[in-house]
């Protein structure tokens, strides 16, 4: 049933139908779009543009549909042509005449805007609670690994010593900023776009603040093309979200190489892991790599809303039905990402005996070596240059620093003495990078309290 039929001698063709109908994706909103419905039948009511008893019924009625819907009595039209469409028809086939009043100062247009708003503030929020989550279970881990050495790396070589607390942190840095985006993000979304009408607004005497006061929006929008035609909040959330995704993304990578046999410094809990259908002795990181691989999604998604948007006219162009699908992928995509990401993390075993083992084999302490010398008057310059020789010394002779013996350090530098074998430490030499934002146990505990005061 189309709403705009009187001006139409025919039918719309099944394929056109088809083709035009937003019902299989948009029927999500059909809370929203009741409880925009219940908002602006109160207002006009308020207003006097309906009555107040026509805005009573309705609200009933439109009370009546919800739990109806909700409780399975009533099913979403799959031929409807999209939700706005569906739950008025079926307004007006429960109320005749009085339910053709709701639409009284209103057009789609404005309608589906505030529906998308409405129903991607609440997923703000639980995308904000997931990654709440994420983070009390990453500061858990930082917290009990504040002292594990590990090797950290640039250019994945390695290249100084710090602890795996420091490591998981940074990851909760990332998330922290991904928080503050998606509060930014929804506090620019908190803006009421009914009232617009179709693109011009209304000559009936509405009251906006109303509306907007009814449905929880904290301001209305200012100039009615823009109040139907902007879909920035959609592009704005597809990027906080790609973002989010980058770090997941990243955050698996590592985990996948750390399941590796050439890493083995975690190991996944078999609940979070899969095998292979012909290789017995296969534990595969499947939702680390579902991750890293979903960002694509995401990132698509993101792309499809900036290009939907980039070149039509104002004011509402269907074009934009477009937007739906692309930012509730993206939203579905992140908050089953995160439900699935969060406990394969708090599962996931430590080895720190492995990352010792590592730390120790790739001259990671080279820095504080040449440090050591600094310490004893040389310039930095020249000490990197000796502790340059002394490395390519052990690589020659298959030892380490630790192992190197001292006449070999004399032969390169005769400062060298017996002290530069505490020096080079390995505990120390990640312990004492103390200085604020440095990777020492007291550091990481205290950026573990820090971030379980945010969140
Ligand atoms: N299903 C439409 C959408 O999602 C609703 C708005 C329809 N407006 C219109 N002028 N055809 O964009």
């Amino acid at each position: 049933m189309q709403l705009w039929k009187g001006r139409f001698q025919k039918a719309l063709s099944k394929t056109t139908n088809d083709f035009n109908s937003s019902i299989s994706f948009d029927s999500r909103m059909y809370r929203e779009d009741i409880e925009g419905s219940i908002a602006h039948s109160a207002m006009l009511g308020k207003c006097g543009i309906i009555s107040e008893e026509d805005a009573q019924t309705i609200g009933e009625g439109l009370r009546g549909i919800l739990s109806d819907i909700e409780s399975g009595k009533l099913t979403v039209d799959p031929e409807a042509e999209d939700i706005h469409t569906f739950i008025e028809g079926e307004l007006t086939a429960r109320l005749g005449d009085t339910g053709k009043r709701l639409h009284t100062a209103r057009s789609r247009n404005d309608q589906v805007a505030v529906d998308i708003k409405l129903y991607l503030k609440k997923q703000v929020d639980e995308i904000d609670a997931l990654v709440r989550g994420l983070l009390s279970v990453i500061c858990s881990k930082a917290y009990e690994n504040a002292e594990t050495v590990m090797p950290g790396y640039t250019h994945l070589q390695r290249a100084q010593p710090i602890t795996f607390g420091h490591h998981l942190m940074a990851y909760a840095e990332m998330l922290l900023r991904d928080l503050s985006r998606l509060k930014d993000c929804k506090a620019r979304m908190d803006e009421m776009p009914l009232g617009s009408g179709a693109l011009a607004c209304t000559t009936y005497p509405i009251d906006r603040t109303i509306t907007a006061e009814l449905l929880g929006f904290e301001r209305i929008t200012n100039n009615s093309l823009d109040g139907v035609s902007d879909r920035d909040y959609c592009i704005e959330l597809a990027s906080v979200l790609s973002i989010i995704m980058v770090h997941l993304s990243r955050f698996s990578e590592e985990i996948i190489m750390w399941c590796s046999w050439e890493f083995k410094f975690v190991e996944l809990d078999d609940a979070f892991s899969t095998g292979s259908s012909i290789m017995p002795q296969k534990k595969n990181p499947d939702i680390a790599e579902l991750v890293r691989g979903k960002s694509g999604r995401v990132f698509g998604d993101l792309t499809t809303l900036l290009t939907v948007m980039k070149g039509i006219a104002l004011a509402y162009n269907k074009d934009m039905q477009e937007d739906k699908e692309a930012i509730f992928d993206a939203v579905d995509t992140v908050k089953m990402c995160l439900t699935a990401f969060t406990p394969m993390l708090d599962t996931m075993k430590v080895l720190p005996q492995n990352m010792r083992k590592a730390a120790a084999g790739g001259f990671i302490n080279a820095t504080d070596c040449a440090d050591y010398l600094v310490k004893k008057g040389l310039p930095f310059r020249d000490a990197y240059k000796a502790t340059g020789e002394l490395v390519a010394k052990c690589i020659e002779m298959g030892l380490t620093l630790e192992t190197l013996p001292l006449d070999e350090y004399k032969k390169i530098c005769d400062i060298f003495d017996d002290g530069v074998y505490e020096a080079i430490g390995l505990e120390k030499c990640a312990y004492e990078r103390s200085p604020l934002g440095g990777p020492s146990p007291d550091n990481v505990k205290a950026q573990v309290m820090r971030v379980r005061g945010l969140i």
